[in-house]
């Protein structure tokens, strides 16, 4: 199932990629033609050369593109909307507040992220379904945003404390994607953490080999440069979803 859910989305990855190098090629194309003289490209443009109306095309698709995004972006303020009423009714609000250790034992926090765009999963690494499906999709986002030069930081934060020690969430992510910052630490720095995102856990009974599912929120945050939240991303989020709302969101921003 992973493999070919994988597949598919470097497949999708892959039919994008020419595109963009396209845009790239025809924005050079473009800027050389604004250096020389206009009547040349003018002429081009009238003899309706392929490369100018493909420029053209692609030029107009970016813009229904990022139009489409930002409709999108405009709804999903209302959702976003919706959400907070929904989290503030009696409860604070989402704060991106921890104090833990990474996969080397190092102590991190969350002031040290500060300026960083972030993207906060919780889980943990004994999953046996839901985490492995949402780290597969968040890491093909987060390798895409890479790829297009947009910094920003994933955070697996544990909430398996108990099991989830540095070295084993380090091989864990690694299956992933090497750029996961781990996190853990004692049960009550987790238990606030999760607190103060927001994020319900809850251990389950244990069976004769030990094992136990630990249930939890299924959530992702975007944190943005003051450790304000951004956008949340559930499981029904797809990995274009991800990275086009991420891309809209750091592209929008306004300090
Ligand atoms: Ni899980």
């Amino acid at each position: 199932m992973l493999a070919l859910a994988s597949r598919q989305l470097l497949q999708r990855a892959a039919l994008k990629r020419p595109l963009q190098s396209n845009i790239i090629r025809t924005q050079i194309r473009l800027n050389s033609q604004d250096k020389s003289s206009k009547s040349k490209a003018t002429r081009s443009m009238s003899y309706g050369s392929p490369v100018t109306w493909k420029s053209v095309a692609v030029g107009g698709s970016i813009i229904v593109f990022t139009l489409g995004y930002l409709y999108k972006l405009k709804s999903d303020r209302q959702k976003q909307i919706d959400f907070n009423n929904k989290m503030t009714m009696g409860q604070a609000d989402i704060k991106c507040l921890f104090d833990l250790v990474d996969t080397d034992g190092k102590k991190r926090t969350s002031e040290e992220f500060r300026g960083r765009w972030l993207l906060v999963y919780f889980g943990f690494t004994h999953c046996p379904d839901v985490c492995p499906e949402e780290l597969e999709k968040l890491s093909e986002a987060i390798d895409r945003l890479h790829k297009e030069k947009f910094d920003i930081t994933p955070l697996f934060i544990t909430v398996d404390p108990q099991r989830d020690k540095p070295a084993l969430m380090r091989k864990y992510l690694d299956e992933f994607s090497s750029k996961w910052i781990g996190l853990t630490g004692d049960d009550e720095q987790i238990g606030r953490t999760a607190k103060s995102f927001r994020v319900y856990y809850s251990p389950g009974p244990k069976d004769q080999d030990n094992d136990y599912i630990v249930d939890h929120t299924i959530i992702s945050y975007l944190i943005g440069p003051k450790g304000q939240l951004m956008e949340y991303f559930g499981q029904t989020r797809t990995v274009d979803d991800v990275e086009n709302l991420i891309k809209s969101h750091i592209m929008l921003y306004k300090d």
